[in-house]
């Protein structure tokens, strides 16, 4: 997800656009750049950082240009440095380009390109697709409006792409598919952006532009159409958001902004890898290690947090799908144990972050004695990507809540896909049920999203259950690390003391916390230890316990023993943990907000923890 501002108009376009990748930050951070056409040329400016490194290198240059476009970047392709930086021009040097979104057949289209003699600065999708609209401009001689227009009928992919083109220096080319773009209509002045909060503060009267349309931008003009070259009328609506709501998507805040993006950010995570119907995955990160993961004699998985809460759910799926032990460890307890590793073990770093400095240093020093090291990351390009010897990125996009939601799932997504495809190199399971399993998986981001339906009445619950000084969660198998999740979300966020404990542990000690004041959340969808966890539940109910419990529909045996119950679609057992993991985050989120706290900020937490 990357934030894109362009503008054409009377004033200066450096400072709109600075101001405007400051706003989109939210959506990406990790380099920026603007292209401005000035005295004729078209000059471009990028940077590794935040814009303000950016806005650094430019301090005190003259920039006069009233035409502009700029862009700040959250990689997906090739890591954060100043040539993967965004715009990227062309091999003439007169086209720039920004981009928001994935060409995920950028790789044909480069091989195309690279057989007629062209040659790239950057690993990015973006200047292949920049690259292919010129090739086909200087073929066909048309004007460059034709030239995207046919190219993007090429397009595999999400994209808004805007265009600066030194021959026509009072024109700004845009399109978009699945990817956000607003125009915002000003006085002798248009602005383009991801969203209207760089906007705001010049007009309210903003286009949203649709799918497969393309706008031809000057100062005074707009012209909307479509791919086939008939003009659209543009439908001019006003802005009736704030600004700082128009980051957070309209919600209130970030942390429910991205537990409901959970449905969007499971499918750009399995995108390109799974292909249910075909019936394979795809994982370009690890294939080369193939024979080692297939011969593969442990696994260890080190995380910390949440990130370790994700590790344990895929100890469960590894085990079962490959027969490889895998031992899961908190990277701070690993990292000064002097722990037994070597060559031919195989280390699994999961990281939101990529920067958090136990399990950096974790697989660091696994690495110097001769382990192979497979980090999960979001970040692309953090720390622990570039230590790694491959991996996998979740593609979550920015996480801006401290507290870890739909990075959370999105490792689960990557870890479940990477213990199918080491089970399919080991052989380890039937195809039958390799197949089944991709069909469950590849419908996740569907259940998550009836999941997300549950939210009013779990809003109620919240009210119902927030001024408790105490709750346990409990879970078997699959769910019991997402009954620990449950229980790190509601101390983070609500700061309520809350443990999360295996079910069947309880009769071991705990169970003597049990009173009527005690809240019990049981993580119960059907699965093969349900029976076993209906049992538990009587245990709570015998002792005046509040037995409040995720319960997969239609499973009356479970609600009749409840307080409250939360119902999710029932999904496989070893998928169930990312739809199971919604109503844990929605408590955790609506109890934090009925209790008056920062939500996205919660006390003494940072978003990354890079210190020991
Ligand atoms: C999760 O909600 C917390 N914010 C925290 O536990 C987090 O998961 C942990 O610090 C690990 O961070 P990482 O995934 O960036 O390594």
């Amino acid at each position: 997800m990357c934030g894109i501002v362009a503008y054409v108009g009377q004033k200066e376009a450096y400072p709109i656009i600075l101001k405007g990748l400051k706003r989109l930050e939210y959506r990406g951070y990790d380099s920026s750049g603007v292209a401005l056409i000035q005295n004729g040329q078209l000059e471009v400016f990028k940077k590794q950082g935040k814009v303000a490194q950016l806005e650094e290198t430019l301090l005190g240059k003259s920039l006069p240009a009233t035409i502009g476009i700029g862009h700040t970047r959250w990689a997906t392709h090739g890591e954060p440095c100043d040539r993967n930086a965004h715009p990227h021009l062309s091999k003439s040097g007169k086209l720039a380009m920004i981009h928001n979104g994935i060409i995920e057949n950028y790789a044909q289209l480069k091989s195309e390109l690279v057989k007629k003699g062209y040659s790239f600065k950057s690993d990015t999708d973006t200047e292949v697709l920049l690259n292919f609209i010129e090739d086909i401009h200087i073929k066909n001689g048309g004007d460059l409006e034709e030239a995207v227009r046919i190219a993007l009928r090429r397009i595999v992919g999400a994209y808004v792409i805007v265009l600066l083109d030194q021959d026509h220096p009072d024109t700004l080319i845009a399109a978009r598919k699945g990817s956000p773009l607003v125009i915002g209509i000003g006085k002798g002045a248009h602005f383009l952006a991801s969203d209207a909060s760089p906007i705001i503060e010049y007009t309210k009267e903003v286009v949203y532009v649709n799918d497969y349309e393309l706008a031809i931008i000057k100062a005074d003009e707009l012209i909307l159409k479509n791919l086939g070259n008939e003009k659209i009328s543009p439908f001019i609506t006003q802005l009736d958001m704030e600004m700082a709501a128009i980051e957070k998507g309209g919600y209130d805040h970030f942390m429910l902004k991205e537990i409901f993006e959970q449905p969007d950010t499971i499918f750009d995570c399995l995108r390109g890898r799974l292909d249910a119907a075909a019936g394979t995955i795809t994982m370009s990160g690890i294939e080369k290690y193939a024979d080692q993961l297939k011969n593969a004699q442990r696994i260890i998985m080190v995380a910390c947090g949440t990130s370790w809460h994700a590790a344990l759910v895929a100890e469960y799926i590894f085990e079962e799908l490959t027969r490889i032990p895998v031992e899961v460890e908190y990277a701070s307890e690993f990292r000064y144990r002097n722990p037994i590793v070597g060559k031919g073990d195989v280390i699994i770093a999961i990281s939101q972050s990529g920067e958090t400095a136990d399990t950096l240093v974790a697989i660091e020093s696994a690495k110097e004695k001769g382990a192979l090291i497979l980090g999960i990351v979001n970040v692309v390009g953090s720390s622990i990507a570039r230590t790694s010897n491959g991996g996998a990125y979740t593609h979550a996009g920015p996480e801006i809540g401290v507290a870890s939601t739909k990075a959370f799932t999105a490792q689960l997504a990557v870890l479940a896909m990477m213990g199918l495809k080491i089970a399919e190199y080991r052989n380890s399971i039937s195809q039958d049920r390799f197949r089944q399993l991709l069909t469950e998986l590849n419908e996740v981001p569907e259940k998550v999203k009836l999941a997300l339906e549950q939210h009013a009445h779990i809003e109620q619950l919240a009210h119902k259950y927030k001024d408790v000084t105490d709750a346990l969660y409990l879970g078997r198998g699959y769910n019991f690390p997402i009954a620990l999740e449950g229980a790190l979300k509601l101390k983070e966020i609500s700061y309520i003391h809350a443990e999360g404990y295996p079910a069947a542990e309880m009769k071991h000690g705990p169970i003597a916390l049990v009173d009527d004041k005690l809240p019990v959340f049981f993580v119960a969808t059907k699965d093969s230890f349900h029976e076993k966890v209906l049992s538990n539940m009587q245990e709570i109910k015998a002792r005046k316990g509040k037995v409040i419990a995720v319960v997969s529909e239609g499973d009356e045996s479970a609600h009749a023993l409840c307080d409250d119950s939360i119902t999710v679609p029932f999904a496989d057992e070893l998928m169930a943990p990312l739809v199971n993991a919604i109503p844990m985050q929605l408590l955790a989120y609506y109890i934090g907000v009925a209790k008056g706290l920062d939500v996205d900020k919660p006390r003494n937490l940072a978003k990354s923890v890079t210190v020991e």
